[in-house]
């Protein structure tokens, strides 16, 4: 009832060169079992688009202002998004979270202003090492989801992303048991707040160092309906890897 997801986040990474891992991936997975999704660097966003338009892999952003347009140097509205090509958008990174000092009021703007311009909102919660290792993991957790989602969320316009911030790049994977226990959590939380229909049929992706060999594992966990995957979305054999995984 939940169709999986293989998610790429490509980051800061990526020049005209690299889209041709996007035709490697259109060829070799034209017929996918998964809904996969690329969010390429702004900069490539029209021209990913313009390369997957005949196939089924959706493109995305990595962010979105939450204003609809005005002064804002440097920044990029969800409807240019949409306009570029993009159908998704990344919000609440723990990189944008850190890096740039987005609360979750802020990502909540921002979903709002995704869905007005028609974008499902790939909204990433995690918790810190810190905050892991003091007991504070859900707690984390079921606040970012409270302050981050808002209240229009359907199983269309919203997928989870359950990021901890320790696995991000680092190879350091949470177990199955602590990855499983998560999920459930937000299950639980996104049917309580937004009743059973939509709380069951929306996708919660697993975040953080997945790669083609702990895949097939990390899928194998209830309430896991795909990844959010950055370094081994760069390379087209590898998220391959990742979609097979999801597709058996
Ligand atoms: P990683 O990044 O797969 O390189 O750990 C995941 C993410 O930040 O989305």
């Amino acid at each position: 009832m939940r169709r999986k997801m293989a998610a790429g986040n490509w980051k800061m990474n990526g020049t005209g060169d690299t889209l041709a891992e996007l035709t490697t991936l259109a060829n070799d997975h034209a017929q996918a079992g998964c809904d996969v999704l690329i969010c390429p660097p702004a900069t490539l966003i029209s021209r990913a688009a313009e390369r997957v338009g005949h196939t089924t892999i959706a493109i995305g952003g990595q962010d979105c202002h939450a204003a609809e347009k005005g002064a804002h140097t440097g920044d990029i509205s969800a409807a240019m998004l949409r306009d570029a090509g993009a159908s998704h958008v990344i919000l609440g990174h723990s990189e944008r979270r850190e890096n740039h000092g987005e609360s979750s009021e802020m990502v909540r703007a921002k979903a709002r202003a995704a869905w007005d311009a028609g974008l499902t909102a790939v909204i990433c919660l995690g918790e810190s090492l810190a905050e892991r290792e003091a007991a504070n993991t859900l707690d984390i957790i079921g606040g970012q989801l409270a302050g981050s989602i808002p209240d229009a969320a359907t199983a269309e316009n919203l997928i989870v992303a359950y990021e901890p911030i320790w696995a991000i790049g680092t190879g350091r994977v949470p177990t199955l048991d602590q990855i499983g226990e998560v999920h459930d959590f937000i299950r639980a939380r996104l049917e309580r707040r937004f009743g059973a229909g939509v709380g069951k049929t929306t996708r919660i992706l697993y975040g953080g160092s997945v790669k083609p060999d702990n895949a097939r594992d990390i899928f194998s966990v209830a309430n896991v309906d795909g990844a959010l995957v950055g370094g081994a979305s760069l390379k087209a054999a590898d998220f391959g890897a990742i979609i097979a995984a999801l597709s058996a």
